[in-house]
């Protein structure tokens, strides 16, 4: 990406202020992302949104501008310089949509920079779990009363469970020998648990789980901090679409709660932090609980297992496969990933009773 084509792009959209300089920002993993240096304040983000991943990228973008919009306006009473650092604000193109298609058919997006702001790669202390679970259930929380029906499914039956089981089942049927015998146990553990992870799916099938605004990617890089660690905002929305809280809530547990990372292949050192997990869902409560039902509540524990389950699953049917979804970087990649996700669930079922039975607004 050279200089004048990034301005060119970035003169697509009606930002009304003077280039002076970019950079690119290395800590996203899906879009690449530009921040532009103005003559005066604000900055831009600028992303061009990988269209690999996401088919309908128009679609995506409509969910991402939309669900500000309604952000925005739920949040109207707060000054401008706070609702500022608290909610994702689009530019929009000169041409009328929020996005411009370039020559090579790549789209891309700009958006107001929130300024004195980063994100974290891993959570290190209790405080970062609470504050992202502060935003990430004020994002359900204010999302609660959007009509899902207007949201594109910019990845069809993303955390279905059915489906998940129809891919493994269809790659355990073209798999080596030599794979399905090195992945046996976890053949085993999959089977056991088949029945229990389908409890989520059928709850949200017969409608007893209310089918509501979803983030879809609550890992905690996708919140910005204060140089204080207080949270500011949820960013990269593109995978929101319809869903259950669960989703979100164990999306981040997962990721939150390892203790190492989701590769990590001496599992000794994968535990489920249970004190994160309790300041997470602390925070998360704070703000969400008023807009869920008693069953939301009670149900997510499991929520978060079954999301820990539906990625250890995935990295299996993708080692059956041969690897063809994720990147590896040798042979048993996806094996151990798998490995170390199904380790996390033994070590969250171990400490599973303390989980259900502690008050959940308190931290210790
Ligand atoms: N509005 C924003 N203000 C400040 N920083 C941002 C903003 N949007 C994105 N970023 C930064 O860019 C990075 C990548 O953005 P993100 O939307 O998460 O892309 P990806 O899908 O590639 O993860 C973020 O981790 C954050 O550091
Ligand atoms: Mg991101």
């Amino acid at each position: 990406m050279t200089q004048e084509q990034l301005i060119y792009t970035f003169d697509q959209f009606k930002h009304a202020s003077e280039y002076v300089s970019f950079k690119e920002l290395a800590s996203g993993h899906i879009n690449d992302t530009f921040l532009i240096e103005t003559k005066a304040e604000p900055f831009f983000i600028v992303q061009r949104i990988n269209h690999s991943v996401f088919k309908d990228v128009p679609g995506l973008l409509s969910n991402k501008v939309s669900i500000s919009r309604h952000i925005q306006n739920k949040l109207s009473y707060l000054s401008d310089e706070e609702l500022h650092r608290q909610v994702l604000r689009f530019v929009q193109a000169k041409n009328g949509d929020y996005y411009h298609k370039d020559k090579h058919g790549d789209y891309w997006n700009v958006m107001i920079y929130i300024k004195d702001s980063v994100t974290h790669d891993v959570v290190s202390n209790a405080k970062i779990a609470y504050e992202g679970g502060k935003l990430s259930g004020n994002f359900l929380n204010l999302t609660s009363d959007f009509d899902t029906s207007n949201l594109t499914e910019v990845i069809p039956k993303f955390h279905d469970m059915p489906y998940r089981f129809w891919q493994f089942e269809q790659a355990l049927k073209v798999a080596s020998e030599d794979r399905k015998s090195k992945a046996r146990v976890y053949l085993l553990k999959v089977a056991e648990l088949k029945e229990e992870m389908h409890i989520i799916q059928k709850l949200k099938e017969s409608g007893q789980l209310k089918l509501r605004v979803t983030h879809n990617d609550t890992k905690i890089s996708n919140v910005l901090f204060d140089k204080h660690d207080n949270g500011l905002c949820v960013i990269d929305t593109d995978t929101v679409m319809p869903g259950v809280v669960h989703y979100d809530f164990g999306d981040a547990i997962r990721t939150i709660c390892n203790t190492a990372a989701e590769d990590e292949t001496n599992l000794d050192l994968v535990h489920f932090n249970i004190e994160f997990y309790r300041a997470y869902k602390k925070g998360f409560l704070e703000k969400v609980a008023s807009t869920l039902s008693p069953l939301e509540i009670n149900t997510l524990p499991i929520g978060a297992k079954t999301m820990i389950f539906i990625m250890a699953l995935r990295f299996l049917t993708d080692y059956l496969n041969n690897d063809i979804y994720y990147k590896t970087k040798y042979p048993e990649h996806n094996l151990d990933r798998a490995k170390n996700q199904f380790k996390l669930i033994d070590s969250m079922v171990h400490q599973m009773d303390v989980i259900k039975t502690k008050n959940v607004y308190s931290m210790d």
